[in-house]
């Protein structure tokens, strides 16, 4: 399994932080945002990992991960040259997977479950990671069977959602994922979606689901960063 970070996009909620930084480089207590998701990665055994970002922010991005050596693994940098949606930036990893399958993580993701055995476990098909919240509005949205496995709905920020059950942005594929976001149209607000890619899977019958317990943070807006932060610090401070 090949690992894709995933950390394009303008990071508009948090300027003027992000006006010359990358969110994902953003101080999370003693480290930069991005370390939390790649450690998820390296826990899972995952060694080749592609980075996608923008043409404006390639240069801080490989300043700081450089060629892997670092955390003992390699990386390959992807120009995403617009911000076209998470499911075109995973697609520029098409020619980096090489036929493996895939887990795509979000630059701005935090998870205190270790889901690095899940990881290692996955065979074929989809498979996501949910997690209880507040304000499901703001996320995709899945409906699960009691079993808690089996997902029957999953919606980009409905108006309405069906369950608080948000999809966390850590993703496994199997290899015919590129094949499907060749085939994505765009949604209404002009990005191929996670989201949509996922529901493909979910139709055909292959879309699993676990739903964490611990605390998970997406860090795209000033409290939640903070949040991170805090959550992080209490972490070192019981260690
Ligand atoms: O965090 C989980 C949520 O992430 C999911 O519940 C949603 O289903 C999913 O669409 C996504 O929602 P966000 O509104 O949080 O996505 P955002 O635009 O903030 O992008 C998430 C990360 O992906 C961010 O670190 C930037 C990166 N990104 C985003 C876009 C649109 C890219 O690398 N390229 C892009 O084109």
């Amino acid at each position: 399994m090949k690992g894709v970070l995933i950390c394009g996009g303008t990071g508009s909620r948090l300027r003027p932080l992000t006006e010359i930084v990358n969110k994902s480089l953003l101080p999370v207590y003693d480290k930069p945002l991005i370390v939390y998701p790649l450690q998820i990665l390296l826990n899972a055994g995952i060694r080749d990992i592609a980075v996608i970002t923008g043409p404006e922010h390639m240069d801080q991005m490989a300043a700081f991960l450089g060629s892997g050596y670092r955390f003992n693994c390699e990386f390959a940098f992807k120009v995403q040259d617009k911000p076209g949606g998470i499911a075109q930036a995973l697609g520029m990893a098409e020619e980096f997977a090489a036929g493996e399958s895939v887990c795509a993580i979000l630059g701005d993701n935090v998870f205190f479950d270790d889901i690095s055995p899940a990881i290692a476990e996955f065979k074929s098909g989809a498979h996501i990671f949910l997690k209880e919240v507040p304000d499901p509005e703001r996320f995709g949205v899945a409906e699960v069977l009691p079993d808690g496995q089996t997902v029957v709905s999953l919606e980009e920020k409905p108006v309405r959602p069906k369950s608080n059950l948000a999809a966390t942005g850590c993703y496994l594929y199997d290899n015919r994922c590129f094949e499907l976001i060749r085939n994505l149209a765009p949604s209404a607000r002009g990005e191929l979606e996670i989201t949509d890619l996922s529901a493909l899977y979910l139709r055909e019958g292959s879309l699993k689901a676990s739903i964490l317990k611990e605390e998970w943070i997406d860090a795209g807006t000033f409290e939640s960063l903070f949040r991170a932060a805090e959550l992080v610090r209490n972490q070192r401070s019981n260690a």
